[in-house]
C-alpha cells in the first residue's frame, strides 16, 4: 500500500501529546490500546490545569466571580459537546462519569420504569459488558426478556437475524455503533429505523466511533446515545449521555441530590429543569470543561480528516499482519483502501497466550491490550479465551505499525523456537 499525503497526519499531531515521547523498557513508546483509553494533547492538559489554577470553584452555585466562569466553562463545554454530535438542543446533552454510567442511568430511569414482565430488550452478542449487565438488572427486576443478535459467518452484526428478533414485544434495543473486539461499525441508522417501526426505543454505544468518525445524532435518529471522555482525547471520570428531549423529559431522575432540584421539603422536592435533573452532586467540573477542549482539538483537525487518515492506516495494518500466517484477526477486513471497519485489529496467534504476546511486545516497548476487552461473552462464541487488541489512533503512524509487526514477528519468533 503507497502512503498518501493524508498519512502525515499522525507525525504532524504527534508534538501535542507529551506522553508519546518517551522510552519504555528502553525502547520508544508506541502506544496501540487506543481502544481502551486515548492520550491527551496538550490542549486537553493545558484545560485542565488552568482550571485548577485559575477559576477552580463550584458550578451553579455561586454569585462570585470564579463559580460564574467556571459555570460559564462548564456549560460551554455542553454546547461543544452538542454541536460536535448535531443535537437539537443543548438541553439533550446530560455529563456523566463516563457512558457506563450513561447507560445505567437510562436502564434505571428508563427500563425500570417502562418495561414489563414479557416485554422484549434486544442486544447483540459483540456488546461491552456495560451494554449487557445493566439491562440483566433491568431484565431481572422487570421481567422484561433478553433477546440477542448473532453473528454473520464474516462476524459482523446479523440485521437479517436481527430483523426476524423485532416484534411487537420489542420494546428497547441497545446496540454499539463500533464493536471494540471485531471492530465492525454496524449499520446504526438502519437498526434504529427498524426498532423505531416497532415502536421500541433506541440505545446507541458509541464509545468506540465518536472519536473516530463524525457522528451525527439527529442523521442516526437514536433515542439515546453515550460516549466516553477519556476515549475521546479528554481526561477520565466524565462522559456524556445523549437523550432526544422527550425521552429525557419522560424520565424521572437517576440519582438525587443537590443541583438537581427545584425545590426540597422534608417529605418531598420538586426537581429542576433539563439537563440538570440528571446531574445531581458537584460534577467533574475541569474534565467537563477538557471534554470541551477535546471536542475543540478534534474539531480543529477535523473528524472527516480522522477517519480518512485511521481508515488508510487501518488498511496498511491489515496488509502487515495478513503477511504473519499465525495471525488470526477477529471481524470483517476492510476493503482494499482501509475502509469498512475501525482502526483496530483483536488477535489470536495459533498457540501462543494473548497474553504472551502482549507481555513481549511491552518489552519492545508497544502497548497492546490482551485479554477479553470487556466482551466475555463474545470471546466465548468465537471459541477464544481471550486476544491481543492493536487498537490506533490519529496520532499513530505507519512507522510504528512496522514497529509492532516486527516485535510481533520476533515474539512469534521465540515461541515457536521454545515449542519447536
Ligand atoms: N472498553 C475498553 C476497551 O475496549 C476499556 O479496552
Amino acid at each position: 500500500m503507497t502512503l498518501t499525503q493524508e498519512k502525515t497526519l499522525g507525525n504532524l499531531v504527534r508534538q501535542d501529546f507529551p506522553i508519546l515521547h518517551q522510552e519504555v523498557n528502553g525502547k520508544p513508546l508506541v502506544y496501540l490500546d487506543n481502544a481502551a483509553t486515548s492520550q491527551k494533547p496538550l490542549l486537553v492538559l493545558d484545560t485542565i490545569r488552568n482550571y485548577y489554577e485559575q477559576y477552580n470553584a463550584n458550578v451553579h452555585r455561586g454569585a462570585h466571580h470564579l463559580s460564574s466562569k467556571a459555570t460559564d466553562a462548564y456549560e460551554a463545554a455542553r454546547d461543544k459537546i452538542a454541536n460536535f454530535i448535531n443535537a437539537k438542543s443543548r438541553q439533550e446533552i446530560v455529563f456523566t462519569r463516563n457512558a457506563t454510567e450513561a447507560i445505567n442511568l437510562v436502564a434505571y430511569s428508563w427500563g425500570m420504569n417502562n418495561l414489563q414482565p414479557g416485554d422484549e430488550i434486544i442486544l447483540s452478542v459483540m456488546e461491552h459488558h456495560s451494554n449487557i449487565i445493566p439491562w440483566q438488572f433491568v431484565a431481572q427486576k422487570t421481567g422484561a426478556i433478553l433477546k440477542y443478535v448473532e453473528l454473520t459467518p464474516e462476524e459482523t452484526f446479523d440485521l437479517e437475524q436481527f430483523k426476524k428478533l423485532l416484534s411487537h414485544k420489542t420494546k428497547f434495543v441497545s446496540i454499539v455503533h463500533v464493536s471494540n473486539t471485531l471492530g465492525c461499525i454496524n449499520p446504526v441508522k438502519e437498526i434504529c429505523q427498524l426498532a423505531h417501526e416497532k415502536g421500541a426505543k433506541i440505545l446507541i454505544d458509541a464509545c468506540q466511533s465518536v472519536p473516530h468518525m463524525p457522528v451525527d445524532v439527529q442523521q442516526i435518529n437514536c433515542d439515546w446515545l453515550v460516549a466516553s471522555g477519556h476515549k475521546m482525547c479528554a481526561p477520565t471520570g466524565v462522559g456524556f449521555l445523549y437523550g432526544k428531549l422527550e425521552n429525557l423529559e419522560s424520565m424521572p431522575p437517576f440519582m438525587g441530590g443537590g443541583e438537581m432540584i427545584a425545590d426540597v421539603f422534608l417529605d418531598y422536592s420538586t426537581y429542576t429543569e433539563l439537563p440538570h435533573k440528571f446531574e445531581a452532586g458537584t460534577p467533574a467540573i475541569g474534565e467537563a470543561i477538557a471534554l470541551g477542549a477535546a471536542v475543540d482539538y478534534l474539531n480543529n483537525i477535523g473528524m472527516d480528516k480522522i477517519y480518512v487518515y485511521e481508515s488508510e492506516l487501518t488498511g496498511y495494518l491489515f496488509e502487515q499482519l495478513g503477511k504473519i500466517p499465525e495471525v488470526r484477526i477477529y471481524g470483517p477486513l476492510p476493503d482494499n483502501k482501509g475502509y469498512g471497519r475501525a482502526a483496530l485489529a483483536s488477535f489470536t496467534t495459533g498457540e501462543v497466550h494473548p497474553n504472551d504476546v502482549s507481555t513481549l511486545l511491552d518489552n519492545e516497548g508497544v502497548a497492546i491490550r490482551s485479554g477479553h476487552h470487556c466482551t466475555q461473552p463474545l470471546h466465548r462464541i468465537l471459541n477464544a479465551p481471550g486476544s491481543a487488541r492493536a487498537s490506533l489512533s490519529f496520532y499513530n503512524t505507519s512507522e510504528e505499525i512496522d514497529i509492532f509487526i516486527k516485535a510481533l514477528k520476533e515474539t512469534l519468533d521465540f515461541f515457536s523456537n521454545i515449542i519447536g
